[in-house]
């Protein structure tokens, strides 16, 4: 596997690729790798013969009371678990690379109908630094497929969004979400939870699980069966973010017509906060 730092070397190394015709895939991170992490790169190497990842931890999505910070930064580890899997090249750029002027980028993206709901009332901006990030780093790479955990659901339809409206060349696929045993989904931040808070934490998909199967046996309460999951996460040690029965295209509440939902979640244990998110069909 390539380490590469620089924009002008990636570009270099990845022109041959190109000229090659080879066909290139590109899973963007943020480090502190875990298995979810690496079954993108699984995913990648299915669609692609050259598979780039990048670990660039993006000031512009993070609030001035986020973890930007202490956000575990693990090069070595990720860069070992990157190689034994199988991944080509590693995009590890600095901030002063990626924001050379300011530290910050004075062209954003912006994807007004998704980023001010759920995730983004409660992370003021995180979208706009998502969808930024992601584009300069598309124009970077310029790949010819990018794979996205759907963990990060409404993350992933700002992608898919901003990829459309852009018209850039890229295929936007989204990796299923991959858990532990007990259903959590696997997550950078789960590393901010105790031993029994993560025992504690396999209410979140227990929830979700609560609710859709509530929908699929016509209970057509919407608000009660928030509220309803709202109190189990309480009762499990949770702090309320949101928890809310959407329509999967765009993240609207949904009515009793829509049959493609889903229902996300974000609730705060101990020191982190997690999201989580089920997607379905209503016969
Ligand atoms: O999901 C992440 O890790 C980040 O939001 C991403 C897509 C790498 C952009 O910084």
């Amino acid at each position: 596997m390539h380490t590469i730092d620089t924009i002008s070397h990636l570009r270099d190394y990845l022109w041959q690729a190109k000229l090659e015709h080879k066909v290139i895939a590109f899973v963007p991170t943020m480090g502190n790798l875990h298995e979810g992490h690496l079954q993108l790169i699984d995913r990648a190497l299915e669609e692609a013969d050259l598979v780039v990842a990048s670990i660039f931890v993006n000031p512009l999505q993070f609030g001035p009371r986020e973890d930007f910070n202490g956000y575990p930064r693990t090069f070595m580890a990720d860069q070992e678990k990157l190689m034994s899997r199988g991944c080509h090249v590693l995009f590890t750029p600095t901030v002063d690379e990626m924001y050379p002027d300011t530290k910050i980028s004075s062209t954003i993206v912006k994807v007004p109908h998704l980023d001010h709901l759920l995730c983004g009332a409660t992370r003021p901006g995180h979208f706009t630094g998502v969808a930024t990030v992601v584009s300069k780093l598309f124009g970077i790479v310029q790949p010819d497929v990018a794979i996205f955990g759907l963990k990060d659901f409404q993350q992933f339809l700002v992608i898919q969004q901003m990829t459309s409206d852009l018209c850039l060349p890229v295929r936007i696929i989204g990796a299923a979400i991959a858990r532990a045993e007990n259903g959590l989904a696997l997550s950078s931040r789960n590393g901010y939870l105790s031993t029994s808070e993560l025992q504690q934490a396999a209410q979140l998909q227990a929830s979700l699980v609560a609710a859709r199967l509530a929908l699929e046996s016509g209970n057509a309460d919407m608000q009660t069966i928030e509220e309803e999951a709202q109190q189990a996460l309480e009762g499990a040690g949770f702090r309320r973010d949101y928890f809310t029965i959407c329509r999967q295209q765009d993240l609207q509440p949904a009515t009793k017509e829509d049959k493609q939902l889903a229902i996300v979640a974000a609730a705060y244990l101990g020191g982190a906060r997690l999201i989580d998110n089920i997607r379905f069909t209503l016969p």
